[in-house]
């Protein structure tokens, strides 16, 4: 039986919490500007609100109870002042129930928008909180809600933005339970071109005593079924995001991270596709966190497949105290519907992070060739060293040289040195001004490595200032690669590493930085708070990250920040806010990048990557590929090299030469074109994916196979993303990305039904590690 509710609205209102009399008159709500979008609607009657654009559709109502009940997500449907027929509710044993004498109306069965524990619903809340009577019982109520144009920011918070108010419409929802003293904004942007959904909430207390907040989810949605594959991105160091799917059973499954990052092993993603859902075709629903540090993503499947998927700050060692007066803020999540498969689905994470996550002036621009002396000398390199290989580079046409780590005192291998931030006038005896000025003189632009988190023993940072470590009076701090992590919680921590940093930066004539992070959080126990304010450590010191980024960020805003974290562990959207690229892994192995660029991309653009050409036989792995095979993958990010190119032959020089002189040619379709993923890695011996300009009129293919084949099969690879109608002409590359045999002429249709041919291009000569890159221009009619 289906719970009428057309029925409960005609019954006595005594169950409605608040009438929509009650709600908020928003500013610009009747706004007359007739470029405004105004995607969400508010239906009075059935109290019923749906965020909808182009694309998609959300809805959700006041439910009778006061609750908000989820009623769809997904393809956009035609607004109706109800929906109330897509209620669902029916009686079943041992159910609890809300109203006296109604077996149907259980919460626990009830599909939810910011469900919470102890008063009805049986599974895992998004919130939950202890009263100072102890108990943990909430009932959050409908009080009134709000529309405006745009996207408010969220103070201290990354997050998506809107440029113009236009882009987007925001829907605030005031929830309470007055009894407990907890208010509960929920905050909804639906973007105009897009279809992605930004959700956060507010969570408010008004005494008495105070409130321990102990979990506090940015985003909570109750699905009608579990007909879904959970993607997620999982991995290690140096194989950071493969991409492992499952189907949803019933319980509960998904990912986490407790390092204090979000790490090398988990991403703050997960993606619900229909099982029949492909790269290309096919419903999907993406979730990301904006968030840098513990995170919790997670599909709890009732036995009745309702499939309740939650994103936000672990709970795990997480406890916010709140005042009579005082809020928490969760951060951002985004959800993002396709109806074009996995592909659609990041084709609008990466529209959405890189137009209206990233910003600076860097955000839009195509990022300079670098090369980063790691690789190539690690801490063993003199001045006289480091300019070889900025000439070198700069006479190959690279236009930023990267000093990694060991420029500072201490530091002549990983077990010393960081947090003073004195420069080794061993190393550069013109200190790094002197430095950065003969990298400027030789027309090159200069990108510094800094780890400012971190602390090594026996600085001076260490002995004056212990406790600024993070760690438990009376325990030994627990090292992660011989280093200490200092309390970033502390604000007295994050002003005195700006200021040291200024005093480093200031007059320095620094044109990058990449700032890394080389362990995982333990001991997170700060000196500077007692015993309540324990909880709010690890989010608090991510909150001390983004406010050094802000400082940084602001005080020289011309700066393009990479982010990096031992390689690829806080490869996430919080940070992108930040910065715009991410080292995106330790590990340069052409063939193992297939995989971590591949899985990087289902959440975040290819601008974001970084992506160098180390050496061969490469140093994570020993593998020897060509350098045309490490530079078509590498091609294909924010591209550079980490090797020593003084050593290069003569051949070699001329190939790099060749592949700058293309990089400059084509970044901005590499960078910042339609990325489409065509062929996976993890499904075989292939990879191939391609670029599409945004007039379809230029693409660029990398295909590549990873073992020869003795007497292999036809090949056809079909595009995607083409003007089906176009005539293009098809060009392979070669090595040096020179054209390397006569075009084809081919149209947008044929290549991605038929398919590009490819049968025969991989001659038994060139063994293992083959790739081949297609440069498709319009053809001359
Ligand atoms: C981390 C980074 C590397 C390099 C080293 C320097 O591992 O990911 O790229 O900067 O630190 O110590």
């Amino acid at each position: 039986m289906v719970y009428n509710l057309l029925y409960r609205w005609g019954a006595p209102k005594i169950h409605c919490a608040a009438a929509f009399c009650g709600a908020k008159a928003a500013p610009g709500q009747n706004s007359t500007r007739k470029d405004l979008f105004m995607p969400i609607e508010f239906h009075a009657q059935s109290r019923t609100f749906h965020l909808h654009n182009r694309q998609m559709s959300y809805i959700f109502k006041v439910l009778p109870s006061g609750h908000l009940g989820q009623l769809y997500c997904g393809r956009a449907i035609h607004d109706r002042s109800s929906f109330d027929h897509l209620f669902e509710a029916v009686p079943r044993s041992m159910s609890v129930c809300y109203f006296d004498g109604d077996q149907s109306y259980s919460l626990e069965h009830i599909k939810q928008e910011y469900p919470t524990y102890g008063t009805g619903d049986m599974h895992l809340p998004a919130l939950d909180a202890q009263m100072p009577d102890g108990s943990r019982l909430l009932d959050l109520r409908y009080q009134g809600h709000a529309i405006v144009p745009g996207k408010p920011a969220i103070p201290g918070l990354p997050a998506t933005y809107t440029e113009d108010p236009a882009e987007a419409q925001t829907l605030t929802v005031d929830l309470a339970d007055p009894l407990a003293g907890v208010t509960v904004t929920l905050s909804y942007t639906l973007f105009e071109q897009l279809p992605a959904l930004a959700r956060h909430a507010v969570i408010g207390y008004t005494g008495p005593g105070v409130l321990r907040l102990e979990r506090a989810l940015s985003f909570c949605l109750d699905l009608p079924d579990m007909d879904y594959e959970m993607v997620e991105l999982a991995g290690a160091w140096a194989r950071e995001r493969h991409v492992v799917a499952r189907p949803l059973a019933q319980g509960v499954q998904g990912v986490y991270s407790l390092r204090g990052c979000s790490s090398h092993h988990f991403n703050p993603f997960l993606a619900f596709k229909r099982p029949h859902a492909t790269e290309f075709e096919g419903q999907v629903l993406g979730f990301s966190l904006v968030y840098s540090g513990n995170f919790l993503a997670q599909a709890d499947v009732d036995p009745y497949h309702v499939t309740r998927v939650t994103l936000g700050i672990h709970p795990q060692n997480f406890t916010w105290q709140l005042a009579a007066g005082g809020h928490f803020t969760t951060p951002e999540a985004v959800m993002v519907y396709s109806e074009a498969g996995l592909n659609g689905m990041s084709q609008t994470f990466h529209r959405l992070y890189r137009t209206r996550l990233a910003r600076g002036p860097w955000r839009d621009k195509v990022r300079p060739i670098l090369v980063n002396n790691w690789e190539a000398t690690y801490f063993d390199f003199t001045e006289d060293k480091l300019l070889a290989l900025a000439r070198q580079a700069r006479d190959l046409g690279i236009e930023l040289f990267v000093l990694d780590d060991g420029w500072f005192t201490n530091r002549s291998d990983d077990h010393g040195g960081l947090g003073d931030w004195e420069i080794n006038y061993h190393k550069l005896p013109d200190g790094l001004q002197g430095f950065g000025q003969k990298l400027h003189d030789m027309g090159l632009q200069f990108g510094l490595w800094i780890e400012p988190e971190m602390v090594n023993a026996g600085t001076r940072l260490w002995n004056e200032h212990p406790d600024w470590v993070l760690h438990q009076p009376g325990r030994r701090p627990q090292q992660g690669r011989y280093q200490y992590v200092l309390d970033y919680s502390n604000p007295d921590v994050v002003d005195w590493v700006f200021h040291r940093l200024v005093s480093v930066l200031d007059g320095a004539g620094v044109d990058y930085i990449k700032w890394d992070m080389n362990r995982s959080i333990s001991d997170a126990y700060s000196c500077a708070v007692g015993p309540a304010g324990q909880g709010a450590v690890l989010h608090r010191y991510i909150l001390g990250v983004y406010q050094l980024y802000s400082l940084l960020t602001e005080r020289y805003p011309n700066i393009l920040f990479e982010s990096c974290a031992g390689g690829g562990a806080r490869f996430d959207p919080g940070l992108l806010y930040y910065a715009p690229q991410c080292w995106t892994s330790d590990d340069t192995d052409a063939v193992e990048r297939l995989k971590i660029q591949y899985g990087t991309s289902m959440a975040y653009p290819v601008s974001s990557m970084g992506a160098h050409v180390a050496a061969a036989p490469n140093h994570q792995l020993g593998r020897s590929t060509s350098l045309t095979m490490r530079a078509n993958v590498a091609f294909f990010g924010a591209f550079g090299y980490e090797l020593d190119l003084t050593a290069l032959s003569q051949r070699g020089r001329e190939l790099v030469a060749r592949q700058v002189a293309f990089v400059k040619q084509y970044r901005q379709l590499l960078q910042f074109g339609t990325f489409w993923r065509l062929r996976s890695p993890f499904e075989g011996n292939e990879t191939a994916w391609m670029t599409v300009s945004p007039d379809r009129s230029t693409a660029l293919v990398g295909d590549y196979r990873v073992l020869q084949q003795a007497n292999a099969g036809y090949r056809r690879l079909p595009l995607a993303g083409l003007d089906p109608d176009r005539l293009y002409q098809v060009t392979r590359l070669g090595s040096g990305a020179q054209p390397a045999g006569a075009p084809l002429t081919a149209y947008g249709d044929e290549l991605m039904a038929a398919g590009l041919v490819t049968t025969g291009e991989d001659p038994a000569a060139e063994g293992d590690f083959v790739s081949r890159l297609y440069l498709l221009q319009p053809a001359e009619l």
